[in-house]
This record gives C-alpha cells, structure tokens and sequence, in this order.
C-alpha cells in the first residue's frame, strides 16, 4: 500500500528513487499548492543550497518554494565557501546536515551527489547533475498533466542530446508509462544503461524508440521537448557539437509533424536559433513559462514531502 509518509527523509538523487505512486502524489499536492493556495508551514526549516554550477531557475525556484513553506534557504557559493578550497563531500556534508534539515546539491557527477547523501543525515536533493535533473522532470510532466490530464497515450519526443534531462524524463516516462522518443545525432544517444533501466521498468516495447530521425521521431507526438546542445561542463565541444546537431531543431518545420494540440517544451535557458527558433518560443504552442513556473510548485511539493 502505498504510504506518503514513506516520502519523509528520503533522497532524490535520481527520478528513480521515486515510484509511480510517490511522483503521482506530489503533482498532486503541488497542484494543491499551485491551484487551492494549501499551506503547510515548516516554520524554522533550512534548506541548504550548494551549486557547483550557474543556475537561474533551479537556486530560485528552490528559495521561493522553501520560503513559501515559511522556511529558509542558505546559498553556499563554492567559491566564498571552503567547498571551492577543496573541503573533502565527506566533512562538508556531515558539517552542512548539522546545521540545515534538507540539502539540494548541483554538481557535476552523479558520485559526488552520491557521496554527499552517503554521509549527510539529512535528506538530498539532485538540483541537476550530468547525469540527471529529476526536479526539472517532475516540474515537466506537472506542465504535462495541466495540459492533457491524462498522461495515456502521450507520446513525448525530446529532440536533442541525449543528457542529463533526457535521462531524467526517460525514467519518468517509464515509470508513469508515456512514450518517449528521443531524436539525437548518431553519437549522442541516451547512456544504454538508462535505455536499459527504463525497459525493465516499462516493459511495453513500444514506449521508447531511440532514432536519429528527428521528423519521424516528431510525427503525431504531443510534446516536443528540447534542451541546449551543450550542457554545463561541455564548452570545449559546442563547436563540434554545433555542427553535429545541425538539423535538431525545433522549429515550425518540426512542430507541424507533431499532433495539432502539441506543446512544446524547453528546460531554458535556450539558445535560440540553436535548439529552438525564435518563433517556436513564441509561440502559442509553448509551454515553456508555465514549465518555468512549475518548478517552484513542484518542488515546494518535495520538500514538503521529505521534511514532515
Ligand atoms: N532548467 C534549469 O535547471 O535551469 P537553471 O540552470 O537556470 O537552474
Ligand atoms: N543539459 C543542461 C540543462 C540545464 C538546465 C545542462 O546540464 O547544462
């Protein structure tokens, strides 16, 4: 049976450590937040903030939520912090979970946020590695769910890298049972071990397709999804990168394959002209702010799960 009480101090290092059950009761209750103006008050709550890389919607979103629950939130800059001298996970974590009650950590790979939750006490959030953004999928498929209330029979196609975000709605959409197609460049497919993963979780054969053919990808789909053909970490490559990925864009080309009530969606920051048009962020199709906007409620639902 499922309990949501089970959500409490746990980790959310990966879309994975969720189940369907725990991802379909916090869209609830972020809609709740969202919609019905619930309060929940943790009142002297801290989240503790540590982002190895930039970020404008993940830091922001995460102090928003944190204060609309009445808590607070700490930012620790690498640079201003002893992290950035070189302070080994094992002492900062164990240091940072004496002081704060919920950490969300963005980082490069997904051991050192491994190695964070092996020795903080207190709960660990993914706030992006390379390897995944579970935060960015939960405030995905809430702008989904909003927009065609049923996830049956959707079928998202993400266009682009196959990344940290792309891994992220790849476990998500396994585990609440959405098609996923992802259209890459030959040599940037999803890691096999996440395609792996997410077969075993979604064993209709038919509810991941991997091409390097973005208009078959797009026929028929209901959401276009894309991100930047660079991540974080990646500069030395967005030359190569750039000329790889010519033809993956999305643009009114693209979006007219998909089904004529598809939406289209980006994690932003976008570089337009790149992975989207100018046009396509413009217009009426785009969900892309509301997506922006829902990872505050979104996330003001975790913590309110893994701090009670
Ligand atoms: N989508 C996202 O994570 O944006 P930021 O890098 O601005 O946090
Ligand atoms: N794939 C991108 C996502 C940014 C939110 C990156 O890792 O830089």
């Amino acid at each position: 049976m499922f309990n949501p009480k089970k959500l409490a101090k746990k980790n959310f290092l990966s879309s994975l450590d969720m189940s369907r059950e725990e991802i379909d009761y916090i869209l609830e209750l972020a809609k709740n937040f969202k919609y019905n103006n619930l309060e929940i008050n943790y009142k002297n709550k801290i989240l503790g903030l540590v982002f190895d890389k930039a970020s404008t919607r993940t830091r922001v979103s995460f102090q928003a939520a944190m204060s609309r629950l009445g808590g607070s939130s700490i930012d620790l800059n690498p640079l201003t912090s002893q992290i950035g001298r070189g302070e080994l996970i094992k002492d900062t974590a164990r240091v940072l979970s004496r002081y704060c009650d919920v950490l969300a950590i963005r980082t490069f790979s997904q051991s050192n946020l491994e190695e964070y939750a092996k020795w903080s006490t207190k709960p660990v959030i993914n706030a992006l590695t390379d390897f995944e953004h579970p935060c960015q999928a939960l405030a995905d498929f809430l702008t989904i769910k909003e927009e065609f209330h049923e996830l049956k029979n959707l079928v998202l196609t993400f266009v682009g890298d196959g990344n940290n975000v792309a891994n992220s709605l790849i476990f998500c959409g396994a585990l609440l049972g959405v098609e996923v197609r992802i259209a890459c460049p030959k040599g940037y497919e999803p890691n096999a071990l996440v395609l792996k993963k997410a077969m075993e979780i979604n064993n209709n054969k038919d509810f991941l397709k991997v091409t390097n053919n973005p208009i078959e990808a797009a026929l028929g789909s209901n959401i276009l999804y894309t991100d930047v053909w660079s991540s974080m970490g990646e500069e030395n490559q967005k030359e190569s990168k750039d000329k790889d990925f010519d033809g993956f864009c999305i643009n009114h080309d693209l979006l007219r394959k998909a089904d004529k009530n598809a939406i289209v969606l980006h994690c932003l920051p976008a570089y337009r002209s790149k992975e989207i048009t100018d046009e396509i962020m413009e217009s009426p199709n785009n969900r892309i702010f509301e997506q922006a906007e829902n990872r505050m409620h979104a996330q003001q639902a975790l913590l309110a799960c893994l701090l009670k």
